[in-house]
Formats: C-alpha cells, sequence, structure tokens
C-alpha cells in the first residue's frame, strides 16, 4: 500500500468550502522535482481567505492549502537540492493553484524553493513567511525610493498584523521612527515592544482623507489595509515621500485624486511577494536573517498544531489575529 501523509483537505459543498484532516496518499501530489517533508507551515490572510472560501482564491477541489512552507527535502530529481537540504518555500501559487505547505509532503519545482538562510531555523523561517518576506521588500522599496532613516516619520498600517508587526520591527532596528496605526489600541504595548515610537487609533489616519490635501505628516508609509486608509495616508505624505501598498484587508478599492502626485510629487509603490524573482527572493531572505533576532520573532509567534487552522483561518477575516501564526506540522523534538 502507498505511503499515507497527514493533510488539511478543502472541499466544495453546496457553494461552502469545507476543511477536514487526512490522510492522502502519496501519489496524490501534484508533480514537481522536488518531494519536501514540511516540518512547519504558516498561516497569512490570504490562507485566511482561502480556507473559509471566503475570497476566491481556490478554483480546484479537494485541494490542500498553505501558501508558505518550510522543511527537509526527502526526494529531487535536480543537482541543485539533495536529500536533508532545508528548504523554505513563499508565493508561486502554491497553496492557491498548487497543494500547498498545510501537509506533511508537499512536492514542488526546485525553482520555487529557497534554501533556507544560516541562523534561521525551520520555525523562525515561517515567523517570518510571506507576511515577512513581503514586509522586507516594503521596507526595501521605501529605501530604494530614498525614505531614509532621517527622513522623518514612517507609518505602519494594519500594524498588529503579520505584515505590519515584522514591518514595525525591520524599520525600527533599521532606525526609522515608526508610528504604528492599529484598530486594537489594547495592542499598544505589543507594538511598543517591537519598535513603535507612536501607537495611533487607525480612524486618525483616516482624518487626514476628508480634503483633498492633509498637512504633510509622513514620510513614508508601508500600508497592509488598502481602500480608504491607503486613499487619506496619501494625502498625508510629506514633499517626494513614498507609500508602499501590499494589502486589502480593509478593501481592495482605492478612491484618491492625482493632486498628491502632482503637487507634491508623491510615489505610490505596489509589492507583490508572489512571483518576486529568485535572485532578488534569496537577497530578501539573507537580510530577513540578518535584520530579525530570535528573540523578537518568538515575541511576536503563536505555534499551532493543524487542527487549529481553520479557526485561525477564521481570526484573519474577523482581524482578530495578532503577528505571525506558525502551524506545527511535524514534531521534531
Ligand atoms: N502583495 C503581497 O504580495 C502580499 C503579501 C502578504 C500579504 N499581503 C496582504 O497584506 C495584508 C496583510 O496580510 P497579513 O497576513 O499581515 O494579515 P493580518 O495578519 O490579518 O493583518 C492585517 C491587519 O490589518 C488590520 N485590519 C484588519 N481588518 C481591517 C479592516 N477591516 N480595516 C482596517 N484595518 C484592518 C488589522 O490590524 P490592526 O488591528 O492593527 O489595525 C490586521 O491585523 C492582507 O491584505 C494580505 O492579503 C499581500
Amino acid at each position: 500500500m502507498s505511503e499515507r501523509f497527514r493533510a488539511l483537505v478543502l472541499d466544495r459543498e453546496d457553494g461552502n468550502t469545507r476543511s477536514r484532516i487526512e490522510d492522502l496518499p502519496l501519489d496524490a501530489l501534484p508533480e514537481g522535482e522536488v518531494l519536501v517533508e514540511v516540518v512547519y507551515s504558516s498561516l497569512n490572510y490570504k490562507d485566511g481567505l482561502a480556507i473559509t472560501g471566503a475570497g476566491k482564491i481556490i478554483r480546484e477541489f479537494p485541494f490542500v492549502p498553505g501558501i508558505d512552507l518550510a522543511g527537509r527535502v526527502r526526494e529531487s530529481t535536480v543537482p541543485g537540492y539533495r536529500p536533508g537540504d532545508l528548504v523554505v518555500l513563499t508565493g508561486w501559487g502554491v497553496g492557491e493553484r498548487h497543494w500547498g505547505g498545510l501537509a506533511e509532503l508537499a512536492r514542488v519545482r526546485a525553482e520555487w524553493l529557497v534554501p533556507l538562510p544560516e541562523g534561521l531555523s525551520l520555525e523562525h523561517a515561517m515567523t517570518i513567511g510571506t507576511a515577512g518576506f513581503t514586509a522586507m521588500l516594503c521596507v526595501m522599496a521605501l529605501a530604494e525610493q530614498g525614505v531614509g532613516a532621517d527622513a522623518g516619520d514612517v507609518l505602519v498600517t494594519g500594524a498588529s498584523g503579520g505584515v505590519g508587526s515584522i514591518a514595525t520591527a525591520l524599520l525600527a532596528r533599521r532606525g526609522y521612527r515608526v508610528v504604528t496605526a492599529t484598530g486594537r489600541s489594547e495592542l499598544a504595548e505589543y507594538l511598543q515592544g517591537l519598535g513603535a515610537a507612536e501607537v495611533i487609533d487607525r480612524a486618525s489616519v483616516l482624518e487626514s482623507g476628508k480634503a483633498p490635501l492633509a498637512s504633510q505628516r509622513w514620510a513614508g508609509a508601508v500600508d497592509t489595509v488598502g481602500g480608504a486608509i491607503l486613499a487619506a495616508l496619501l494625502k498625508a505624505l510629506r514633499y517626494g515621500g513614498t507609500a508602499t501598498a501590499c494589502g486589502l484587508a480593509g478593501g481592495a478599492e482605492l478612491h484618491t485624486t492625482v493632486f498628491p502626485f502632482i503637487l507634491r510629487g508623491v510615489k505610490l509603490i505596489g509589492i507583490d511577494s508572489v512571483y518576486c524573482p529568485q535572485e532578488r527572493r534569496r537577497t530578501v531572505w539573507q537580510q530577513l536573517a540578518r535584520e530579525l533576532d530570535a528573540a523578537l520573532l518568538d515575541q511576536i509567534t503563536t505555534v499551532v498544531p493543524l487542527e487549529k487552522a481553520p479557526e485561525i483561518a477564521r481570526g484573519f477575516l474577523e482581524g482578530k489575529i495578532r503577528g505571525r501564526v506558525v502551524v506545527a506540522i511535524r514534531d521534531e523534538h
């Protein structure tokens, strides 16, 4: 009989997405050059949309979700990877169109993998996951656009979420004065612990959205929320400032005018983590391993078993998740 592996499996019944834990046969796995024993996965906002069915992320069922995975190569048909190698995978449509990381085994294309950066554990790689990878892309984009640590205040929205928490920590460690906007004032201490110099209410960012332009407040911004918050903060960027947009937790639409762009020369930089090219991907992971220490990563992580994934998935849609959620897939102890 073929070997079996444990997985979270999604099915579509009566127009609803249902999830259950199942033992699947090895030959059910999709094609790919590398078979990975998944040790940890993680949960992101997009997994929340996929597992609950609230977003049309998955189109073919049954399906194994999980956009992130970290583990050990068991088999490889390409010279670049050998059994025992430790690897990380985020993006490339894994957990969306190709079976993902919420399972003991994943078979994937070799070009999607990144070798685990030196100094990082598999668990901490998943504390970072897509959220942390995206946070670093945002922080690097600000620097590339000339927003340095001495430029002035940088705003992070959706600050207590995954991308927001790691962006806050990265910016603070690089010496920026970080102002975090949150809808959860009870998490102010948590955000200060990550390095926020100031914690403001999400509603106060919306205030600057009322007129065509607001007073110049932000040298830069990392926006994870989209919608009205992004439209409002664009109006309060300083002359020549830059905002990065990566998320839509607060809405996918953007109603704005050209005034901030043509009167203040501000820039809006779009961030995509899924198809980030391999060379930049490796650089980003090296930087993450260098700039995020173990104590900080532990501070923002909740580790859960696979059984908890559906409950956490719902939590994302309710805006209830703090920091990062790592899923322990195999017991390595
Ligand atoms: N472009 C990319 O490649 C990429 C990669 C990763 C993530 N993303 C996107 O980035 C966003 C954040 O992802 P994540 O994994 O960090 O999610 P998350 O952990 O759920 O964080 C989102 C945060 O946004 C705030 N928020 C939630 N609902 C909101 C609402 N209705 N209005 C205003 N603020 C709200 C909350 O922070 P507070 O309670 O602190 O306000 C929440 O913690 C998601 O939209 C995700 O799809 C995009």
